[in-house]
């Protein structure tokens, strides 16, 4: 029985000896010592010749073709052993769209066409990088430049917006008499919040190294990614290479963030270049090539309504999302949460999607949610100031215990915001707070707090494992899974340490390639419950198989201490599998049932913020933060806290700093480095503390667990916002919220208050 399909009863993983307590990262000792080897970093077969190095060359317009490529000069300068652009370029799969797809080819170069800035026109391979660059810069690409016909800003192109996609999170949701309820209701907020474009800024660039065998028929690929089976079925329909042809190896990945669920010209034109070439190829983007050339979140606008009543009952309540992609790409979802968050019998919640010719948009950090939250919760806070409320009792009073849309019927399998609100609260101190803006300073700062509900989406997607015991008592687990920095190598050794009553040394948990079973992979926090999944089911299969190899009843057997018992007999593992004429063995595919439409299911949490605000010149600092969250077992606390660590500063650099500005003529995002796009450093960042509530899942997965890699950058970007608010009087409504908003704030107030 692989099928999650009815709540989990009682199982080993209750035990919680190895799962559920805190282990360092069982991989960190090899990257700090730099035995990690990444992508980029691997050399290639020493019997092949040596490996070569590739330079992408993105488009300078935004829309048009490319008329010429004078390679001339190029191809004769020292080391250049290939330039590839459309013209010589092999024939690749098609996609009907140029934002890269899970179940779609993504090639590269395909015509002369020009769909975005920086998209791949050349690839330029040199003995060494600095001769493929060198060449690159000598290549002269000539366009028919269309970029003056392209659209670049979403304000511009909103109103032809058209409802975005036909799956379920896109559907509109329509409750009641929305614009009746809303019309009546004693206390009306109508707000509309902006966040722009961001950037993943992730450590490690996008990077591949590509060899073929001599054939040229057997690619392995070195890459990168968060999403094994999906970068190994998209470079097979890429190529026109079947998929068993093809090898997948990304071990270790510097952070991904959503841009690595897909793949872009590092993958495809290395391996295009190897092939080409008969040599090993790799290709790292440069920093400059990555915010424009791969994916970035969308920019939103979002309108916010709520109906309430005078005591605080929210009777109304509507959200619409605008945001923009290339034609083919997906909407930001930024309306999603709300269809599920606070109670309101009157709803109507959209999200709207429009043509633009920018880079393409894609996931990243809680796609969603992530900015949904930072309009949702703000406006939560605008109406409890209307209301003349408690911001946190005015979330508990509507706080609902299942889908408002589809009732009582649909419960959510687990939800703690009240609990997360109230503890936070308690902990952090709430009662210091002054419902009046600016009436808290310490010296020239002025001090606020403020408070924001989390919430994000729980998803499962089926995964598969291969749990071995081998000789000596010790047990391997095999799966594509990958570790995107989040813990995965630990938290699966973990699970199967639980079950196979070893300590998690016994364990070794091999991830990231294509020769392992198929796995969930690593986004939108499902990785840790859903691979997870996988290894507790192989894991059942390899106790039946040790209980029967030692001679005992499967169901009785019982395994702790590196034994296998039953009743009084027990014989260790390593006797097992000294015995066993062949090793012992189990691969098992986890799917999913419906539980997840029987049951609404979230992770929930509630995040508090105090900052400073320079009463003179603006400065914002945040000065400690406070993130409490419920989301089912927490695997390990150890690696769940700096999860949530990450997401808060995430949040916080979504609040202040984090921007990609538009030229809307060019149609790029001109802040294209990390000298100009910012994101929070060391000195931003002040105490953070993080606190589980206890909670079990078992609607959710055998494991009793939930997402939590997005949790924490859900809604926390808000509660520094109405920090701010809380400490300056100013609401701006237009992220990032930086010093020049405070002052225009300041100086457009008659009587400034506060000062
Ligand atoms: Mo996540 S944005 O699905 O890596």
């Amino acid at each position: 029985m692989s099928k999650f399909d009815s709540p989990a009863g009682i199982n080993p993983l209750d035990q919680e000896k190895v799962l559920a307590r805190p282990h360092a990262r069982k991989e960190g000792p090899l990257k700090v010592t730099g035995q990690a080897t990444y992508a980029y970093e691997y050399s290639a077969d020493p019997d092949l010749q040596g490996t070569t190095y590739g330079y992408l060359v993105g488009a300078g317009v935004a829309r048009g073709q490319v008329t010429s490529v004078d390679c001339s000069v190029a191809e004769a300068m020292p080391g250049v052993l290939l330039v590839l652009t459309h013209e010589n370029m092999p024939a690749q799969g098609a996609s009907d769209t140029p934002v890269p797809q899970e179940d779609d080819a993504t090639p590269q170069m395909r015509s002369a066409e020009v769909d975005y800035y920086h998209q791949a026109v050349a690839f330029v391979v040199a003995e060494t990088f600095e001769q493929a660059r060198a060449a690159a810069g000598a290549l002269v690409i000539e366009y028919d430049n269309r970029t003056a016909e392209g659209d670049y800003v979403l304000a511009e192109v909103m109103e032809d917006a058209e409802k975005a996609g036909s799956d379920e999170e896109s559907k509109d949701q329509q409750v009641g008499d929305f614009a009746g309820a809303f019309r009546r209701a004693d206390v009306q907020l109508d707000v509309t919040y902006t966040t722009p474009y961001q950037s993943h800024a992730m450590l490690e660039p996008h990077a591949s190294l590509a060899v073929w065998d001599e054939a040229g028929e057997e690619l392995t690929l070195y890459t990168s990614n968060q999403m094994v089976h999906w970068v190994h079925r998209g470079i097979s329909k890429t190529l026109n290479v079947p998929q068993k042809n093809i090898r997948i190896v990304s071990r270790y990945i510097g952070g991904g963030f959503g841009s690595k669920l897909m793949f872009y010209g590092d993958a495809v034109l290395s391996a295009v270049a190897a092939r080409t070439l008969g040599r090993p190829v790799k290709c790292a983007l440069t920093r400059p090539q990555i915010f424009n050339h791969t994916s970035h979140r969308p920019a939103t606008v979002q309108r916010i309504r709520f109906g309430a009543d005078g005591d605080g009952r929210i009777h109304a309540i509507g959200h619409d999302s605008y945001s923009g992609n290339l034609p083919g790409g997906s909407a930001e979802t930024a309306s999603h949460q709300t269809k599920l968050l606070y109670a309101g019998e009157n709803r109507l919640v959209r999200q709207r999607l429009s043509e633009l010719h920018l880079p393409p948009g894609g996931s990243m950090r809680a796609p969603g949610e992530a900015v949904g939250m930072l309009a949702l919760e703000c406006a939560v806070d605008e109406l409890a100031e209307k209301l003349e409320m408690d911001p946190i009792e005015l979330r508990v009073l509507n706080d609902i215990g299942y889908d408002p849309e589809k009732g009582p019927e649909r419960p959510f399998s687990s939800r703690r915001l009240a609990d997360c609100l109230r503890r936070g609260a308690e902990e952090f101190g709430w009662e210091q707070r002054s419902a009046q803006p600016g009436e808290r300073r310490d010296g020239e700062w002025l001090i606020g707090l403020g408070v924001a509900s989390a919430f994000r989406g729980n998803l499962v997607k089926p995964s598969s494992a291969t749990l071995r015991l081998e000789k000596g008592g010790k047990i391997t687990v095999e799966t594509q899974m990958t570790d995107i920095g989040t813990g995965s190598y630990t938290i699966l050794g973990q699970t199967a340490a639980e079950m196979l009553g070893l300590t998690l040394d016994d364990v070794e948990v091999r991830l990231g390639d294509s020769e392992f079973p198929k796995s969930s992979g690593s986004g939108g926090s499902w990785g840790a419950n859903s691979a997870g999944t996988g290894v507790y089911y192989a894991a059942e299969e390899l106790r039946k198989k040790i209980a029967k190899a030692a001679g005992y009843d499967p169901k009785k057997a019982v395994f702790k201490d590196g034994e296998v018992w039953e009743d009084n007999k027990c014989t260790l593992l390593g006797v097992v599998a000294a015995k066993a004429p062949e090793p012992l063995e189990a691969t098992v595919n986890a799917t999913f049932g419906d539980l997840n439409k029987q049951y609404a299911q979230a992770s929930f949490g509630a995040h508090f913020c105090e900052v400073g605000v320079h009463r003179v010149t603006g400065e914002i600092r945040v000065r400690r933060m406070l993130s409490v969250a419920a989301a089912g077992r927490i695997f390990n606390p150890v690696t769940a806290r700096s999860q949530c660590l990450g997401g808060m500063t995430m949040g916080v650099g979504a609040a202040l700093m984090e921007e990609l500005h538009v030229d809307g003529e060019l149609g790029l995002f001109i802040n294209h480095d990390m000298a100009e796009y910012h994101v929070p450093v060391h000195a931003d960042i002040p105490d953070l503390d993080v606190i589980f509530l206890e909670e079990l899942d078992d609607k959710s997965s055998p494991l009793k667990g939930k997402g939590v890699g997005e949790l924490g950058i859900c809604g926390v970007g808000a509660a520094v916002a109405n920090a701010i608010y809380n400490a300056s009087g100013v609401r701006i409504r237009d992220y990032p919220l930086t010093v020049d908003k405070i002052l225009a704030g300041w100086a457009s107030r008659s009587g400034s208050q506060g000062r």
